[in-house]
């Protein structure tokens, strides 16, 4: 198989079944059931049986989040398939390396959300360093008529460093930078069209900054790159934010650095295994916890769902895929050997 796209062929124009393996938000499967036939999975009695008489025959699979990996033994029992649609612009539940070397294309959605988690990104940001939401239980808990709630640290003269300056990552810099930060940045490559430093050691970076924002996409590469030594490096008035995926971070790492005052303050969306949060860090004052709501408004939650549809459409149609992800990129050909 010389690339993704390159056994559609004869397929491209036949009636596109779409195969759901478990339930999301409603607007996803509405939007696809509109226009495509849609198999959903987790309504099936017998799954098994469900894949003797329909495994042959799927060509296209939505995915709705990481509760069912589409990994190399899912995608196996779908021998025809070509394409599979994946909601949120993280895919690291999807194994696309897998998926390009066998021509089956993955599309995510990007570009949509990312103003809505860069709010969130400096959300956290705010509450972790300033303790708001701290102040805001001191005063329902009625403590504030016997004295001023504490006072707390600052954001000002504070620098960022945004591991991880791509779309999200940028759309937080320029935040960041209205809210009177210096920004810093360490990824893969520089990128010679930011005005922000480039680290090119993530524990250089760590050293020099004191909000460590990560950004950077979850999967194999990434996980715990966050780590003891890193918030170490970090250090006392340090504060982590992650907006990204739990992977990159090593929890209990962050749980001991947290607890013994070896950093500030953390700000978190996203964990190791969601949705299930350990008591110890649940049990932590300096921790500010939200339940992995960066793009969760009903507008951008929409417009994501928009994009699923749009890519199955497309492919359904004959179109080139709307959105696919850099390891199963459009080769500009259908079934001609990609
Ligand atoms: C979604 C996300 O909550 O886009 C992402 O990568 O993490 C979030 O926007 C998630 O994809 C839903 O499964």
């Amino acid at each position: 198989m010389s690339g993704a796209g390159a056994k559609v062929g004869a397929s491209r124009m036949k009636p596109l079944d779409v195969l759901m393996p478990a339930e999301g938000m409603g607007v996803i499967t509405d939007l696809i059931a509109e226009t495509l036939p849609l198999h959903r999975l987790w309504l099936e009695q017998n799954p098994d049986a469900w894949f003797a008489e329909w495994g042959p025959k799927i060509r296209a699979v939505a995915s709705s989040g990481p509760q069912v990996p589409i990994d190399e033994a899912f995608m196996s029992r779908l021998p025809k398939l070509e394409i599979v649609a994946s909601f949120g612009v993280g895919y690291d539940h999807v194994d696309a390396r897998w998926a390009g070397e066998h021509g089956i294309i993955v599309t995510h959605t990007p570009g949509v959300l990312d103003d809505e988690v860069a709010d969130v990104a400096m959300a956290l940001t705010i509450m972790a360093v300033r303790r708001l939401p701290q102040a805001e239980r001191f005063l329902r808990a009625g403590e504030w008529r016997n004295g001023g709630f504490p006072l707390t640290a600052s954001l000002r003269g504070r620098t960022m460093g945004i591991l991880g300056l791509g779309r999200i990552g940028k759309a937080i810099a320029a935040r960041a930078k209205s809210f009177g930060l210096d920004i810093v940045y360490h990824g893969r490559h520089a990128q010679p069209d930011v005005p922000w430093r480039f680290y090119p050691s993530l524990a250089d970076m760590a050293k020099a900054c004191d909000i460590l924002m990560v950004a950077a996409p979850g999967g194999p590469e990434t996980r715990h790159i966050v780590d003891a030594a890193l918030l170490r490096a970090l250090g006392p008035d340090g504060v982590l934010v992650n907006i990204s995926r739990g992977t990159l971070v090593d929890e209990q790492a962050l749980i001991e650095a947290l607890r013994t005052g070896t950093i500030l303050a953390a700000g978190l969306d996203v964990y190791e295994n969601e949705p299930h949060v350990p008591a110890e860090l649940l049990a932590l004052d300096n921790a500010v916890l939200l339940p992995h709501v960066g793009s969760a408004s009903v507008k951008t939650r929409r417009a994501m769902a928009e994009c699923v549809a749009q890519n199955l459409v497309a492919w359904s149609q004959g179109r080139p895929p709307l959105t696919p992800v850099p390891q199963t990129p459009w080769r500009g050909s259908w079934g001609k050997g990609g």
